[in-house]
């Protein structure tokens, strides 16, 4: 698996100190508030369980579950919601949680999906966001690290539903994009 990662750009150290920087700043913003965070499955898988474990706020947990790749690695544009009931965030403070933000089709989509329930406010964090023109526009409240446009895999994010599990995040050796 490391050898089809062309370099690292984040290691283990890296990532969580990132982590302790975002978790203190959302620990002030929602001080007063209780905050319910919603996941979008699979890619912030670690984030969320590394980055909720550093917020000592009372706050609920639901998760949403999209696809927009279909084994692909440019977006399609169209956003399934594999999850069929959309969390009930009415009169919530709710957070997204994201892995990465790309071209904006799936957190748009998201956040549009859950104004539907009338939530007293939203906010938006990646871990990682893409430096690029997007195909929609979404401004994130919270970046971790903003990155160029390369495809990463590792620390939850995966091509081809592979690397997840890697420690760090990487850049994809381009043969193995190409590939399919
Ligand atoms: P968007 O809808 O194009 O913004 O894409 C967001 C989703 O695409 C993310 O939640 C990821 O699952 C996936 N994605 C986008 N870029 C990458 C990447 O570089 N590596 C792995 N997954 C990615
Ligand atoms: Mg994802």
């Amino acid at each position: 698996m490391k050898g089809d990662v062309e370099r690292v750009l984040f290691d283990e150290p890296a990532i969580h100190r990132r982590l302790d920087e975002i978790a203190m700043r959302i620990s002030t913003d929602y001080r007063e508030r209780e905050l319910t965070v919603i996941a979008v499955l699979h890619g912030s898988l670690m984030f969320v369980a590394d980055l909720l474990r550093r917020i000592p706020l009372p706050l609920k947990l639901d998760c949403v579950s999209v696809a927009s790749y279909h084994g692909k690695s440019r977006s399609s544009g169209e956003v399934v919601f594999k999850e069929v009931t959309v969390p009930d965030v009415a009169g919530r403070d709710v957070l997204i949680l994201d892995d990465i933000l790309d071209s904006g089709h799936t957190l748009a989509a998201i956040r549009e999906t859950l104004e539907t329930a009338k939530p007293r406010s939203i906010q938006v964090c990646v871990l990682l966001s893409k430096k690029k023109q997007r195909a929609r526009e979404v401004y994130p409240d919270y970046v971790g690290f903003g990155i160029q446009d390369e495809f990463v895999v590792g620390y939850g994010l995966d091509f081809k539903e592979r690397y997840r599990n890697l420690p760090y995040i990487g850049v994809l050796r381009k043969e193995l994009l190409e590939s399919i």
